[in-house]
């Protein structure tokens, strides 16, 4: 059959019609809301080339979290910027450290809300690289524990979900066995598993003061040309224990989405990182954009391209409108 039986126009005449047929909806319950965390108290300062998006000081972070469970988001990811940070990134593992204390007060005032730590040493070193420096390089094997105790730490102090972030080889299975060893059988591993080397993080490393003090990070993070590779850091990482996986950035990499989500059957995620939210803010500054309108559009094409969760800097907004809209 074929035109004029067929017309595809039919189901497309009403909004009712429309939201009938539609393959795929956005919920709340699939997203997760980033948070930048500072050690100071008494913080909220707006990230400029964020517009919306706040560093919080710990004291600040009961309000927020209480909003973001009320809104419908099931949880947060944590990004640290601590007072004091050194060549090995120490002040990541201590104990009364920004995140360590984040979490806590976190899971005292929402428990239900589930806390990702994001775990690297970026945020933590004085170089601002995701690892130790031997010669001048990161130094895969000798950030390996290191990395392994931070999300040791987080555990502790009571995350619900580990997100190392950080593209060392092995990390999973060095964050794994760490875990197993002191007892957190069950606190599962999202690994960042195919992250690129992107653009796309500029704004990131102003809000979470992360940048490298030299060189990229080019070394470590995968070329944005590869697809066949991403499927090998994710096959790695699944043999390694990872129980969900993440493509990262996610708009430039839709592609990438869909390639892992048809090989692989374990929970995807997909982070719609910090310059496709700028992007659409500028614009939407400028009045050239609709933003609730793009917005929609951009979370329901990752979704379409297969991922199950977004972490999203969008998520607080995306909630209000679905609340609004009902
Ligand atoms: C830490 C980390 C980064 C992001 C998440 N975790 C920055 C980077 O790798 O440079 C980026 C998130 C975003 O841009 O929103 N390694």
């Amino acid at each position: 059959m074929a035109f004029p039986e067929v017309r595809l126009r039919r189901l497309r005449r009403s909004e009712t019609l429309r939201s009938l047929v539609r393959e795929t909806v956005v919920d709340a319950g699939d997203l997760i809301y980033p948070l930048f965390v500072v050690e100071e108290p008494g913080v909220k300062r707006e990230i400029s080339s964020m517009p919306g998006i706040f560093q919080l000081s710990v004291d600040n972070l009961k309000a927020e979290v209480e909003e973001i469970a009320r809104l419908g988001i099931p949880g947060v990811i944590l990004f640290g910027i601590p007072r004091h940070k050194d060549e090995t990134g120490s002040s990541a593992c201590h104990p009364q450290g920004v995140i360590q204390e984040a979490v806590r007060a976190i899971k005292k005032n929402v428990p239900d809300l589930l806390v990702v730590t994001d775990v690297c040493l970026c945020e933590y070193t004085s170089h601002g690289h995701c690892g130790v420096i031997s010669n001048g390089e990161v130094d895969n094997d000798r950030t390996l524990p290191l990395l392994a105790e931070m999300a040791l730490s987080h555990a502790e102090a009571g995350a619900d979900i580990i997100a190392p972030s950080d593209m060392m080889d092995g990390r999973v299975r060095a964050i794994r066995d760490k875990l197993d060893s002191n007892g957190f059988t069950n606190i599962p591993i999202l690994s960042y598993a195919a992250k690129y080397a992107s653009g796309f993080y500029g704004p990131f490393r102003e809000a979470a003061q992360s940048a490298p003090q030299f060189g990229d990070r080019r070394a470590y993070q995968m070329d944005s040309a590869n697809v066949r590779e991403a499927l090998r850091e994710v096959e790695q990482d699944i043999a390694e224990g990872a129980d969900i996986i993440m493509v990262k950035p996610a708009l430039s990499y839709l592609d990438v989405i869909r390639r892992v989500r048809d090989t692989y059957n374990h929970p995807l995620a997909a982070y719609n990182v910090s310059g496709e939210y700028s992007m659409v803010k500028a614009a939407v500054q400028n009045g050239w954009l609709d933003e609730r309108r793009v917005v929609t559009e951009i979370l329901t094409a990752i979704k379409r391209a297969g991922a199950d969760i977004i972490i999203t800097y969008h998520a607080k907004d995306y909630a209000r409108w679905q609340i609004e809209g009902r």
